[in-house]
């Protein structure tokens, strides 16, 4: 076997931001399995500051997609997962709460490909009032830092898989 042919290479590179869906519930078992591929992934000083709010009510998961200007797909997913972090935590989850949200983020897109689900990462964080305005719409405390949501659900598209190296990316030894 080729080691590109692994399972985890695979979902890596075959992984692709999917914004149609089919009209199926995500089983409870698969999402609890994508909260604990959350869970593993990394975080500085294993300081695990990290909360996931599953969003699987349709009016819920409309109002997302009627905040949010480019998560419209969400009147299509039939699940959100909310990645969220706890800057008070510690001194560490302060300053490294955006790098812990985003491993757990990936994990979760990666996941849910190798099942069977596609999805696609919709930026909160940095997109200009959404934070608050996702705070509201699902009652999440306010000294609760948004990263972002993962839109998941059985895909009704298809891409290609990632390959090769960007041009220029790579660097040997020195840049
Ligand atoms: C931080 C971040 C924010 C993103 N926000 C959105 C978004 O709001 N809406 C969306 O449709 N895609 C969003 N994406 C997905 C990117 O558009 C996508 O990853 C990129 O075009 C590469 O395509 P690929 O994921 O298929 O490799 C976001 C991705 C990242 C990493």
């Amino acid at each position: 076997m080729r080691i590109r042919d692994s399972e985890a290479i695979r979902a890596i590179l075959g992984r692709r931001s999917i914004r149609r869906f089919e009209e199926r519930l995500v089983e409870k078992e698969k999402i609890e399995l994508l909260v604990e591929c959350g869970c593993a992934a990394p975080s500085a000083a294993n300081s695990r500051a990290r909360h996931f709010v599953v969003v699987t009510d349709r009016e819920l998961l409309n109002r997302l997609a009627e905040d949010h200007p480019y998560g419209k797909m969400l009147f299509e997913a039939p699940l959100a997962i909310v990645v969220c972090g706890d800057p008070e935590k510690s001194d560490f989850a302060h300053r490294y709460w955006e790098e812990d949200c985003s491993a757990a983020m990936q994990n979760i897109l990666v996941a849910a490909h190798a099942i069977g689900l596609d999805g696609v990462w919709l930026g909160v964080r940095h997109a200009p009032g959404k934070e608050e305005s996702i705070r509201k719409i699902l009652s999440i405390p306010n000294h609760i830092a948004v990263l972002g949501i993962a839109a998941l659900g059985y895909g009704k598209e298809k891409k290609e898989p990632h390959q090769g190296i960007d041009q220029g990316a790579l660097h040997m030894e020195r840049w």
